[in-house]
């Protein structure tokens, strides 16, 4: 097989891990845990060059690790909004996807779109338009997070798990570290009815990485059948172990990672309408779906994770959030190390 060098991510996109290969993957997470530890040391890597970042949602760690990224690595983050564009939507003429991605190709060397739930009229919808636009982009199209997968948040989950196991997150991480962990995505109640994204990421990034994986939800809650399916075949060619349960506390049974995180259910769209007030009353039925202390001594010692924002009090009681077995911010950190990496291989032939 031929070696991949790491010229060859230029001009690659990426929409979900799971279109990478390991190889490729290693290299980001190589590279990210180099920039970590010299920070300012990759100052010209994109100098004279323009990362568009397209927000249909809004956010906290993404736009500013992304505008903090552009700036360490010599560059410069656009931000630019749908309402400023006059694009054709489904309900108003306007500029197509063809266009606007050959004309926003001709100015910048990189374009991140984010597109998430409430954006959307059924899932899957913002797959298919950064697709779109990767089929119209002559640069690499770099998903914020859309309906269906959150890359950038999957790579520095990963890092950030594999730091805790190694040495702590200010040592070089050991990827080896996370082979025949127990990864558990546990649903968690809430009101914010989320996107299926960040945790479907997870799932797969972490089977990638020899992880064994169990998804914990109440009926009603499962996620896309194709992402399962992708996560049980990547668990099947590493062997490690892959399940779901319906049970409240059954996964938390040795598990080394805890992943509690709220996620609308598989009838939030109705007649291509997001039900999003009905999720919130239906998700609130479920109070014992909460992470806390007294599920968390069922595991092996496990970290909690979770890409944030935090719903506490309905994904986690606080005293996990917070407490001495939290990666919480190592991992939202390391959002900056993986985004400087994928950008500097993607845009900066690096
Ligand atoms: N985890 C994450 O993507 O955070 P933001 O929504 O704040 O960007």
């Amino acid at each position: 097989m031929k070696k991949i060098e790491q010229s060859d991510l230029y001009g690659k996109h990426l929409i979900c891990t799971q279109d990478w290969t390991k190889h490729e993957l290693d290299l980001v997470l190589d590279l990210a845990g180099r920039m970590k530890r010299e920070r300012y040391a990759y100052a010209s890597v994109l100098q004279h060059k323009t990362f568009f970042m397209f927000f249909y949602n809004p956010s906290v760690r993404t736009r500013q690790s992304f505008e903090v990224a552009a700036t360490e690595l010599g560059g410069h983050a656009q931000f630019l909004e749908p309402k400023s564009m006059r694009l054709k939507t489904e309900k108003t003429a306007g500029e197509t996807v063809e266009d606007a991605a050959q004309v926003m190709s001709r100015y910048a060397h990189g374009l991140g779109i984010r597109i998430l739930e409430d954006k959307v009229s059924e899932y899957g919808q913002g797959e298919r338009l950064l697709r779109e636009y990767a089929k119209w982009s002559s640069i690499p199209v770099i998903s914020m997070a859309h309906d269906t997968f959150h890359p950038c948040q999957g790579l520095a989950d990963v890092m950030g798990w594999s730091e805790w196991f190694h040495k702590g997150p200010q040592y070089p991480p050991d990827w080896k570290t996370l082979n025949g962990k127990k990864l558990l995505i546990a649903w968690g109640h809430g009101a914010l009815a989320r996107s299926w994204c960040s945790v479907q990421e997870a799932m797969l990034i972490g089977s990638r990485y020899g992880m064994d994986v169990t998804v914990a939800n109440p009926e009603g809650y499962n996620l896309d059948p194709q992402v399962l399916k992708w996560t049980e075949e990547n668990c099947n060619e590493n062997e490690a172990q892959f399940e779901t349960t319906n049970h409240l506390t059954k996964g938390y049974e040795g598990a080394h990672v805890v992943y509690s995180r709220n996620w609308m259910s598989s009838e939030a769209y109705q007649n291509g309408e997001l039900l999003k007030q009905q999720e919130i009353e239906k998700a609130l039925k479920y109070p014992d779906w909460i992470c806390d202390s007294k599920k968390m001594s069922l595991t092996n010692n496990a970290i909690f994770t979770h890409p944030m924002p935090i719903d506490r009090g309905h994904e986690v009681s606080d005293d996990v959030a917070s407490g001495p077995r939290s990666c919480i911010y190592d991992v939202a950190e390391n959002r900056l190390h993986v985004q400087k990496a994928i950008m500097a291989l993607t845009m900066g032939g690096f």
